[in-house]
C-alpha cells in the first residue's frame, strides 16, 4: 500500500527539518569544505556503516590520500591494509577503481550526470543520489537504512521492508518529499534524522522536528516500524585457523584474487566439517593441505564472526614448526613469514586483527 501524501504539508515539512538540521548538525571534518572529493569518501564510508565507525577511518584516508590524484595513485595493498576493520571491502576495491577513472576520464572531477556516475564502480543509486546532492545541489533522494526507518514511522507503512516493492514506494515517497530548492541539506538532514532521534531502539520523539507529521507518533507504534521480516538464515562455517610460529615468525597467506574478503592477507585456515578436531588430526591435515610439519600447543576459545551470507566461527590454533618451507599453496596467491612488527603494511581482516590481538595478549 502506498502511503498517502497528501496528509502532510510538504513545505512545512521540509522547514521544520531542515531548521532543525542547520541548529543541530554534528560537526563532521566532511562537512567543513565545500569540495567534491571529501564528500565522495565519506559517502562511500557511510554506505554501510555508521559515523561513529567511520570517523576514524575518514582522518586517516584524508590524511594519506588529500585528494583524488592521491588516491588514484595508491596501489590496491595500501587502500585494503588502510581499510582493514572496517569490512565490506570491496567498497576499497572500488573506490581506488572509481578514483583512477575519475581522474583518467573526468578532468579529476565527479561527473555531474547520474547516468555517468551511476557507471563508476561502486557507485549506486544511493550514494549517486548522496554525492550528486550534497555537492552540485541536484534533485536526487536518497534512501538509506535511516531513511527507511524514519520513512517507514512518518507514514507508518504498512509492508515488509525486505521487499522490493516496498523499497520502490519509500524511494517514491522521499522523491516526493524531497526539498528542490536545497535537496543536499535535505537529504543529510533526513539521514541525520535517522541516525541521531529516529533510532531504531528509542526514537526521541520528543526532540523530534517533524514529530507533528508522524503517523507512527500518532498511533504510539514507533517499534512496530519499520516492519521486516526476520533475516534469511546464513551458512555456517568453522575455520580452524593456523597460528603457526617459527621462532620470532608467523606464517601468513594471501586470499585468492576474487571472492569473500579477496586479497586479503591471514593465517593459514582449514576448514573442517566437525567442531572438536584432536591435535593429531589437525596435524595431519597441515601436512597434508600445506605440507608443514607442526604441533599444536595451544587451542583458544572459539569466536564467531559474522559476514553478509556466512556465520563463521574461527578456531584459534597455535602450531610449533621447526620447519619454514610451504609445500601447496592451495587457492592462496602467496605465503610470507612475518613478525607482527612487520605486518604493519599487509591488509588483515577483521576475525584474523582479533586473532592477532589475542595472541599477543596470550604472550605477554
Ligand atoms: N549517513 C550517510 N551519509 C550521511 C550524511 N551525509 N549525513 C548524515 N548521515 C549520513
Ligand atoms: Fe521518528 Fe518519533 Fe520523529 Fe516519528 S516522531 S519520525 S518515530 S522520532
Amino acid at each position: 500500500m502506498m502511503p498517502k501524501l497528501k496528509s502532510i504539508d510538504k513545505i512545512q515539512f521540509q522547514n521544520s527539518l531542515l531548521n532543525w538540521f542547520k541548529k543541530n548538525k554534528r560537526s563532521l571534518p566532511w562537512r567543513e569544505q565545500a569540495h567534491w572529493y571529501p564528500v565522495f569518501l565519506s559517502e562511500i564510508m557511510l554506505q554501510q556503516t555508521q559515523v561513529d565507525q567511520a570517523l576514524p577511518y575518514y582522518v586517516k584516508f584524508i590524511k594519506r590520500y588529500p585528494n583524488i590524484h592521491a588516491l588514484s595513485k595508491a596501489t590496491e595493498q595500501e587502500v585494503l591494509s588502510l581499510w582493514a576493520g572496517l569490512g565490506y571491502y570491496s567498497r576499497a576495491r572500488n573506490l581506488l577503481k572509481t578514483a583512477r577513472i575519475i581522474v583518467t576520464d573526468y578532468q579529476a572531477k565527479f561527473p555531474r550526470d547520474i547516468k555517468q556516475a551511476l557507471m563508476l564502480p561502486g557507485i549506486g543509486k544511493y550514494s549517486a543520489s548522496a554525492i550528486l546532492s550534497i555537492v552540485y545541489n541536484l534533485p536526487y533522494a536518497v534512501v538509506d537504512g535511516n531513511v527507511y526507518r524514519v520513512m517507514s514511522r512518518l507514514f507508518a507503512v504498512p509492508d515488509d521492508i525486505r521487499l522490493n516493492k516496498t523499497q520502490k514506494s519509500i524511494q517514491k515517497i522521499s522523491d516526493q518529499l524531497l526539498s528542490n530548492i536545497d535537496p543536499g541539506n535535505y537529504n543529510e538532514a533526513i539521514m541525520e534524522l535517522g541516525a541521531v532521534i529516529c533510532k531504531k531502539q528509542n526514537p526521541d520523539c520528543i526532540k523530534c522536528p517533524v514529530q507533528t507529521f508522524c503517523e507512527a507518533f500518532k498511533k504510539n507504534e514507533q517499534l512496530r516500524y519499520p516492519i521486516k521480516s526476520a533475516a534469511p538464515s546464513k551458512r555456517k562455517i568453522t575455520h580452524h585457523a593456523l597460528i603457526i610460529v617459527n621462532k620470532e615468525a608467523y606464517l601468513f597467506v594471501q586470499r585468492p584474487a576474487s571472492g569473500l574478503l579477496a586479497s586479503f592477507w591471514e593465517f593459514p585456515i582449514l576448514e573442517m566439517k566437525k567442531k572438536d578436531i584432536k591435535d593429531e588430526l589437525l596435524e595431519s591435515e597441515l601436512k597434508k593441505i600445506y605440507g608443514i610439519e607442526g604441533k599444536v600447543t595451544l587451542k583458544g576459545d572459539v569466536f564467531r564472526h559474522q559476514y553478509s551470507h556466512i556465520d563463521l566461527t574461527y578456531q584459534p590454533v597455535i602450531i610449533k614448526s621447526n620447519n619454514k618451507k610451504i609445500k601447496y599453496l592451495n587457492n592462496y596467491r602467496a605465503s610470507k613469514w612475518c613478525t607482527f612488527e612487520e605486518l604493519n603494511e599487509l591488509p588483515i581482516h577483521n576475525a584474523h586483527l582479533k586473532l592477532i590481538e589475542w595472541f599477543k595478549n596470550l604472550s605477554q
